[in-house]
């Protein structure tokens, strides 16, 4: 048969999304359990009236909108269809083919897709014996065909965060030609003071860029709003390649109204973090080895058990994600929900 796509992309394992089943209780996604913020209904509502219009291919109200919350420039922010669509978006930035771009593993497993459909190598530094990334050993990979270096702070799917003087220290060795990108898509369910904002401690170095999102604290997982904070240069040139009218016009209006509702917002992520206290307790009385999580899930290192443990879950529909051979990933959700979980461990 005549192949008439890349032959390269045959051994490029596809996106596994956490899994919906009706009637089972998913916590596989990393979504919050909360429902949309208020405002947010009537905002979408409004604004499907305009629907046969293209939106503002800017994103002005919206970027003006994060620029008041941030404190930074809107000049030096660009908003996408997920950040996970800005992260494609940075690779297509900074990477040629051919170019090598690192990040820790276990992490966010869209990176090996976007890196490999770009054309980069991807150059996998595995994380600690603690699961947290290994930042020396990063900051070590680096070569002079390095473009682009991500560190998942708080890490996906481990939960752990590594800390400023950590941080700092990595940053200082990452030569100024090598882009950082910081994604901090779980930065809202961070509490312990020693892992740093990206955007309010290192704005001011050219070569860092933080990626956030509103799918997770913010509850817009199904409108698709992420948004990407760098220098007034590298803001530039992603704007320049993101795909034109991406982020689109309800999504635009659901994300400013839920930017109205941070206080109800911040109530909901403390509901989730003192949850996570209660979660991660009582799993390690059976897995002491559930590592520090910072965010809004946390990760049992069950190796070659983490298929079996999450299909006896879903026997007593409860939906996670297991990584073959590695571990399970379990969102942290409401009292109710994660009771339900307990029962299974
Ligand atoms: C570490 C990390 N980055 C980025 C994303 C992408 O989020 P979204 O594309 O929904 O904004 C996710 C989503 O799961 C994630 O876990």
């Amino acid at each position: 048969m005549t192949r008439l796509t890349r032959a390269d992309l045959d051994a490029l394992p596809a996106y596994v999304a956490g899994r919906t089943v009706p009637g089972a209780i998913k916590l596989a996604s990393n979504e919050v359990p909360y429902g949309p913020l208020p405002g947010v209904v009537d905002a979408v509502a409004a604004s499907i009236t305009g629907a046969h219009r293209y939106p503002d291919p800017g994103a002005t109200a919206l970027r003006a909108a994060l620029s008041d919350r941030l404190g930074v420039d809107p000049d030096r922010i660009a908003t996408g269809c997920g950040s996970v669509a800005l992260t494609e978006h940075l690779f297509r930035t900074t990477c040629l083919p051919g170019d090598e771009a690192i990040y820790a593993w276990r992490s966010f497993e869209a990176y090996p897709i976007i890196a490999a459909t770009s054309g980069a190598t991807s150059v996998r530094v595995p994380n600690t014996g603690t699961h947290g990334h290994d930042l020396p050993a990063m900051a070590a990979a680096i070569t002079d065909k390095t473009r682009l270096v991500i560190v998942c702070n708080p890490n996906n799917p481990t939960g752990t965060a590594v800390g400023k003087a950590e941080l700092d220290a990595f940053l200082d060795a990452v030569p100024p030609t090598v882009l950082v990108a910081l994604d901090e898509a779980y930065r809202e369910f961070v509490t312990d003071p020693d892992v740093p904002d990206g955007i309010a401690t290192y704005g001011d170095r050219p070569n860092v860029v933080v990626l956030r999102t509103l799918s997770k604290a913010w509850g817009l997982a199904g409108l698709r709003v992420g948004y990407l904070v760098g220098s007034p240069e590298v803001a530039a040139a992603v704007r320049k390649v993101v795909t034109p009218f991406s982020t689109s016009a309800t999504a635009q209006a659901a994300a400013l109204a839920a930017l109205q509702a941070s206080d109800e917002m911040q109530r909901r992520v403390d509901l989730i973090t003192a949850e996570r206290e209660r979660v991660v307790s009582a799993v390690r009385k059976v897995y002491p080895d559930v590592p520090d999580t910072q965010s809004n899930f946390f990760w049992l290192p069950l190796g070659d058990a983490a298929t079996d443990f999450a299909a006896k879950c879903e026997e007593s529909g409860v939906i996670v994600r297991a990584f073959a051979g590695d571990g399970v990933r379990v969102t942290i959700s409401s009292p109710g929900e994660n009771d339900a979980f307990l029962d299974c461990v």
